[in-house]
């Protein structure tokens, strides 16, 4: 079957890049992209292309080019459902916040919303493919639902697991190591299958397209996030023996990363790991472990949670420690909010939590980052309850300058990667700080040494040799 339209619910930032690189390799096929957030929507159709609402390196040009031809995006979810051959479901699945499996299972009630919806337009056969990260099983749920409130027309489910990362999201679509489509073992799920190869095939080569059934295919999303976010686990986990020892972690890292059987990627010690997938998928998994009654299972990952966890709250406790065991009225700078580099996303950002962990010890946080808005700060912190919003309001306060963000300030710490902080004029904020002035380097980017002969005090993470 030759796909002409596809539609894709949920225009976030999976679905908005994907969709805009599959429009751009695939001039022959109209994409609709939408989204019941009316305001997502229209930064999407912004002429500012400043405004859209996803930041990714090059995406910006990848929509100014398919936009308007074959690219498009709408609030008319019953519209494009009608007129696609294929639905990709891209919505949110976040942890469940409320009743069974509470903190630990995926929400899958925007997942059935769609799914009922595409039941209740669909007229004529479809192939629905699962885009967002799922527990396993889900595709057969959503199956359920469509053969049992549609209108008699045949649905074909598949599911296609995003792998792309944020910050580096065009580049991974364009080039990505391996596409998973799992599909029914059917004929008609062959068919299925072979009619989504064919749009990948207008741009990735064939072998690296695999096919699968579809609960290997759903698996195998959980188990790579789950692997990759093990590996930092890990890695943190060798830090904090580093500060005690005096050995290096990048020195370590760079060690056994060089072993061909364990590679070199993942091995960043860091703050902690963030982002809208791993800690939501290990849980996942966790929780898929535990209703199947394997306790061992569970507890071996979950393990990963709890050693995120404390690399986060070490992080805020030594910051306290050195800074004489309190920090109640003094003004910490933090470099960076989002998860990592390159992205405006916030999402599970480590940090939240060492902000929250300080503001409990009364002190006064400025936030400088060069991507993420202050709205979107204040509601992060508004999510966790800690506090009032009115107390969150005036303990933080978020500067779109780096300089005045420290100014006066007893302690920097970095918390994301950005790439500019490493070309700042460190003499000049060192000037402008209180002293003895304090860096901590959350994320391992700066050059402690040349810090250190400026003046600043310098924790590095990993390393037994600074503070
Ligand atoms: C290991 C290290 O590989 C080596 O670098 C170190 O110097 C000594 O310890 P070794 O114990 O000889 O070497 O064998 P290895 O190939 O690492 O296998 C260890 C065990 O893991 C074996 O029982 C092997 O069967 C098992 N294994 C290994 C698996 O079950 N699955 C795998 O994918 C790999
Ligand atoms: C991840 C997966 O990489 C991607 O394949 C999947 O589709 C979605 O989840 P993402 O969350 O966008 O992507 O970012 P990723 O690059 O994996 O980083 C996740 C977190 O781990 C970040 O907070 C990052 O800073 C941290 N990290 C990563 C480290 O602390 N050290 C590392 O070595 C690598
Ligand atoms: P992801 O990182 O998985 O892309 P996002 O939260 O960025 O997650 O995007 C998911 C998008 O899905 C949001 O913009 C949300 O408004 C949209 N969405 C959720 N439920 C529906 C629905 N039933 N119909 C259309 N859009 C939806």
């Amino acid at each position: 079957m030759k796909i002409k339209t596809i539609c894709c619910i949920g225009a976030g930032y999976v679905g908005g890049p994907t969709m805009a690189v599959i429009a751009q390799k695939c001039p022959h096929i109209k994409v609709i992209v939408v989204d019941i957030n009316e305001s997502r929507i229209a930064a999407w159709n912004d002429n500012d292309l400043n405004k859209l609402p996803v930041f990714e390196p090059g995406l910006d040009k990848i929509v100014e080019e398919a936009r308007g031809r074959n690219l498009f995006f709408s609030t008319n979810v019953d519209q494009a459902i009608d007129e696609a051959d294929m639905i990709f479901i891209s919505v949110n699945t976040p942890t469940k916040t409320y009743g069974k499996g509470k903190g630990m299972a995926a929400d899958l009630k925007y997942i059935e919303l769609c799914a009922r919806q595409i039941a209740r337009v669909a007229k004529q056969d479809k192939i629905v493919v699962e885009k967002s990260t799922l527990p396993v099983r889900t595709a057969s749920a959503i199956k359920n639902i469509l053969d049992h409130t549609g209108n008699g027309v045949q649905f074909q489910i598949l599911s296609n697991p995003e792998f792309l990362a944020e910050g580096t999201a065009v580049e991974d679509l364009l080039m990505p190591d391996r596409v998973l489509i799992g599909g029914d073992t059917s004929e008609a799920g062959k068919v299925a299958i072979q009619s989504l190869v064919d749009v990948y095939a207008n741009w990735i080569p064939k072998e690296r397209i695999l096919t699968t059934n579809v609960w290997s295919s759903e698996l195998s999303k959980l188990t790579a996030n789950a692997f990759l976010a093990q590996r930092v686990s890990s890695i943190n986990a060798m830090s904090v023996i580093c500060e005690k020892t005096g050995a290096d972690i990048d020195e370590v890292s760079k060690a056994i990363g060089m072993d061909s059987r364990i590679g070199s990627k993942f091995l960043k010690a860091s703050v902690g790991f963030g982002g809208s997938c791993f800690q939501k998928d290990i849980l996942n998994l966790v929780y898929i472990a535990k209703s199947y009654g394997l306790n061992e299972v569970a507890d071996y990952w979950e393990q990963v949670i709890i050693m995120n966890d404390y690399q986060k709250n070490r992080f805020s406790d030594n910051i306290i420690t050195k800074l004489y065991n309190t920090v109640s009225g003094k003004k910490i700078t933090f470099l960076g909010w989002a998860f990592k580099k390159d992205t405006n996303d916030t999402r599970e950002s480590p940090a939240i939590k060492v902000a929250d962990n300080l503001l409990s010890e009364q002190a006064h946080i400025e936030v400088y980052d060069p991507k993420v808005t202050e709205e979107r700060i204040y509601a992060d912190l508004e999510y966790l309850n800690t506090r009032t919003n009115e107390e969150n309001r005036s303990l933080l306060k978020v500067q779109n300058n780096p300089y005045n963000a420290t100014q006066n300030s007893h302690a920097i710490a970095v918390l994301t990667e950005w790439d500019e902080f490493k070309t700042f004029d460190w003499q000049k904020i060192y000037d402008n700080m209180l002293k003895p002035a304090f860096v901590f380097d959350g994320r391992g980017i700066l050059n402690t040494a040349e810090l250190e002969k400026i003046g600043f005090i310098c924790y590095k993470l990993g390393s037994g040799t600074r503070i």
